[in-house]
């Protein structure tokens, strides 16, 4: 799959604003990492281990969905990053990234770094410290499919509304993140959500969310309608 290289921050654009609290949590994407691999029963497995086994019952999650921490000393240390989608509550968050535990280590076994993500959440390990900076190497962009009957029109209303929830979802508090639609005369709307990791700034969220925004708006023109109308 080819995903764009962007911050830690995502955008979706939907067709039903509902499907996202109710829909199953698909994954999107699940990417282990080239760049080293552990051994079993090392120090770095066992620091693994214990961050990961830790992040589903956690205290952080509480209050924004998110979870950063690390384990161990240099060169064993591990660091870890885990976000649920804004919308959703914390015992589903827990749920969600206590599937993405089990998931990522047997899906990257010895890998020293990896990355996956469904609809709900996202968890991301590695040696590099991750924490509260920008990263380009993870991202997550979705997508409907579906032909815009006013390709233009479309286009002009996907760019307000995508812009007004990177604005919004860079000024958020603890959770950086933005929900919101746009209607051409009832006819149809676009529902789209905007979200950051609440770590970074409010200026590095709202780049991330400008890379992930002209990709989509570039993508829209010349591939297929990014988004759907809901009619
Ligand atoms: C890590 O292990 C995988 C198989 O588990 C192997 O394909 C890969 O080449 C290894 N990478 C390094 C850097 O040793
Ligand atoms: C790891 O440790 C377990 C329990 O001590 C042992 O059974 C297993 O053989 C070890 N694996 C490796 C690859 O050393
Ligand atoms: C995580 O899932 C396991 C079963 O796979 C369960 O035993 C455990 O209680 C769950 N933990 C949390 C915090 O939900
Ligand atoms: C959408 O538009 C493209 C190019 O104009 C066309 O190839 C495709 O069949 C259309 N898809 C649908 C579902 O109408
Ligand atoms: C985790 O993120 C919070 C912001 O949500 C920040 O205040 C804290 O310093 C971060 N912790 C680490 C270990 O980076």
């Amino acid at each position: 799959m080819d995903f764009p290289r962007l911050s830690i921050c995502f955008l979706f654009i939907l067709n039903f604003l509902v499907s996202l609290a109710t829909s199953q949590s698909e994954l999107r994407f699940n990417r282990c990492s080239t760049s080293g691999n552990y051994t079993t029963n090392s120090t770095y497995a066992r620091n693994l281990n214990a961050l990961l086994s830790s992040i589903p019952a956690s205290s952080d999650l509480n209050s924004d969905g998110f979870f950063n921490s690390s384990v161990g000393q240099n060169p064993n240390q591990v660091y870890a990053i885990g976000l649920c989608a804004g919308y959703l509550a914390v015992a589903s968050c827990r749920s969600c990234l206590n599937v993405s535990v089990q998931a990522i280590t047997q899906e990257c076994p010895n890998q020293k770094e990896a990355s996956r993500g469904y609809d709900n959440c996202m968890l991301r390990f590695s040696n590099r410290n991750i924490l509260g900076s920008m990263d380009d190497s993870f991202v997550y962009v979705a997508w409907n499919v579906g032909n815009a009957t006013n390709p233009a029109q479309f286009d002009d209303m996907l760019g307000d509304l995508l812009l007004d929830l990177r604005d919004r979802a860079a000024a958020g508090g603890v959770r950086k993140y933005a929900k919101g639609d746009i209607s051409y005369r009832g006819h149809w709307a676009i529902y789209a959500m905007e979200q950051c990791t609440p770590d970074i700034s409010k200026l590095d969220c709202g780049k991330c969310l400008n890379v992930a925004t002209n990709f989509m708006l570039g993508y829209a023109s010349y591939k297929f309608k990014v988004g759907v109308e809901v009619r």
